[in-house]
C-alpha cells in the first residue's frame, strides 16, 4: 500500500520532499499546492527538478481539500511572514485536517501546548472531524535541540542541566523570506526594533516549544522560560544566498532561551546565528553541541557546515514521519506521542559484485 501524499508549497524544503516521495515505494505524490501563479499548472516533478511526475501543481485550495489523500506535507512559510495573522496557519491546518488528511508541517507548532489550550483544542477538533492526525517536525527545532538530548538522557543517572548550542552561518541559505522577513536579518536597528515583536513571537515560539517539550518529557515543572538576545551589525556589505546584507544592518543574532526550575537554568537553548563568517568574531564558533551536566556528564559536537543538508534533513524528517503519522490514532501527535521515527526504507544496499543482471 502506498500512502497518498500532497506536497504543500515548493520552496527549499518542499522540493526536497517531492524528490524523496517520488523515490519511495510506499508513498505516492497525488497533489501539490503552490502559492505562486507562475508555478500553478506546472508539473510537481518539474518544479522539484526531477522531470514530470504527472501531478499538476495548483493554487486552488478547494481542489486540494477535495482530493483523496492520506497526508499533506506542509513546508510553507509561517503566515506571519506575510504580515497575516499567525493563526492563518492554524486555519489552513484545520481545513486540511477536517477534510480527512493528516498534516505534517515544518512551520512550527511542534509542541502546540505552549500557545495555550485553545489552539490545541482547535487542532484536536479538526482531527476528530476528519479522523486525521497533526504532527510538526524539523531539524532544529524538531531533532537537534530536543530529540537528541532526550535520547541522550536514556544514559543519565542524574541530570543537572541540558545545554544545546546551535552555531549557524546562514550565508548559503537561499531564502530571503526566511532570512530577512522572518528572522529580521538585513534590517536597520530601527526597522528591527519596529518588528521585534513579530520576530520574537515566531522565534521564541519555536524554542519555547522545544524547551517545554523536553521539560514535560523529563517530568520537570518549569517556573519560567527566560529569553535574552543580542544582535550584531554587518561590518561591511555582505553577499549571501538570500541577497545583500548591507553594512550596518542586522547580521548576527545570539539568542538564549532558558527553562528555569528551582531558580536555576535547567534547560538552555542557545543559537548563534551569523549571515557571514566575518560577523561577531567574538561569539562562539565551531560545532553545534549538546552538553548534559550530571551523572554521567555527556558532550556531543556536530559539524556545523550543515545548512544545505539541513534543509534536506528537515524535509526528510517530515517524509520519514509519513507512515508513523498516517498509522497513528487521530489527534495532535507530538514526538512524545509517536513511536521513534527513523529512516525506514532509506538504506541503499549495493548490488553484490559479480551478480549477473537478469
Ligand atoms: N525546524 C527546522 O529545522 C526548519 C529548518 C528549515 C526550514 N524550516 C521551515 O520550513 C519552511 C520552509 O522552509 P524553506 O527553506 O523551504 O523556505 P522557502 O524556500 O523560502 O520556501 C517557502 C515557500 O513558501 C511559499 N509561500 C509563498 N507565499 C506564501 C504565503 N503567502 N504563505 C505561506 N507560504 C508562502 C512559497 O511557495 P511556492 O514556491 O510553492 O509558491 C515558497 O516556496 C519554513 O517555514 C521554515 O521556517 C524549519
Amino acid at each position: 500500500m502506498a500512502y497518498k501524499v500532497i506536497q504543500w508549497s515548493s520552496g527549499n524544503v518542499g522540493k526536497h520532499a517531492v524528490r524523496a516521495v517520488a523515490e519511495r515505494d510506499n508513498m505516492k505524490l497525488v497533489g501539490m499546492y503552490v502559492f505562486s501563479d507562475q508555478k500553478a499548472g506546472m508539473d510537481a516533478g518539474e518544479i522539484a527538478g526531477i522531470g514530470k511526475l504527472g501531478v499538476k501543481a495548483t493554487n486552488d485550495l478547494d481542489k486540494i481539500i477535495a482530493m483523496d489523500a492520506d497526508v499533506v506535507l506542509h513546508t510553507a512559510l509561517p503566515s506571519l511572514v506575510y504580515g497575516a495573522d499567525p493563526m492563518a496557519d492554524i486555519d489552513t491546518f484545520c481545513a486540511l485536517l477536517a477534510s480527512g488528511k493528516s498534516v505534517i508541517t515544518t512551520v512550527g507548532y511542534m509542541y502546540p501546548k505552549v500557545y495555550g489550550p485553545k489552539l490545541t483544542k482547535r487542532l484536536e477538533e479538526a482531527c476528530r472531524r476528519g479522523g486525521s492526525t497533526f504532527h510538526s517536525t524539523g531539524l532544529n527545532p524538531g531533532w537537534l535541540g530536543d530529540l537528541l538530548p532526550l535520547t541522550m538522557t536514556a544514559l543519565s543517572k542524574r541530570v543537572d542541566k541540558i545545554h544545546v548550542r546551535e552555531i549557524s552561518n546562514f550565508q548559503h541559505y537561499p531564502s530571503p523570506e526566511i532570512m530577512f522577513d522572518m528572522m529580521g536579518f538585513g534590517k536597520t536597528p530601527a526597522q528591527f526594533k519596529k518588528d521585534a515583536e513579530r520576530y520574537s513571537f515566531w522565534l521564541s515560539g519555536l524554542f519555547r516549544e522545544n524547551i517545554q517539550m523536553i521539560a514535560d518529557a523529563l517530568g520537570v515543572k518549569l517556573d519560567d522560560i527566560a529569553e535574552s538576545t543580542v544582535r550584531e551589525l554587518a561590518p561591511a556589505d555582505l553577499e549571501t544566498a538570500a541577497g545583500l546584507v548591507k553594512k550596518g544592518t542586522v547580521a548576527g543574532q545570539h539568542w538564549e532561551w532558558a527553562g528555569i526550575a528551582g531558580g536555576e537554568k535547567i534547560i538552555v537553548h542557545e543559537t548563534v546565528w551569523r549571515m557571514h563568517e566575518s560577523v561577531a568574531p567574538g561569539w562562539a564558533t565551531g560545532d553545534h553541541s549538546i552538553t548534559i551536566e550530571g551523572e554521567p556528564r555527556m558532550h556531543v559536537n556536530f559539524d556545523a557546515r550543515w545548512i544545505g543538508d539541513g534543509l534536506q534533513g528537515t524535509a526528510m524528517h517530515a517524509v520519514n514521519a509519513v507512515p508513523y503519522v498516517c498509522d497513528a490514532p487521530s489527534g495532535v501527535k507530538t514526538f512524545l506521542d509517536l513511536p521513534w521515527i527513523i529512516g525506514k526504507g532509506t538504506v541503499h544496499v549495493p548490488e553484490k559484485k559479480g551478480k549477473k543482471k537478469k
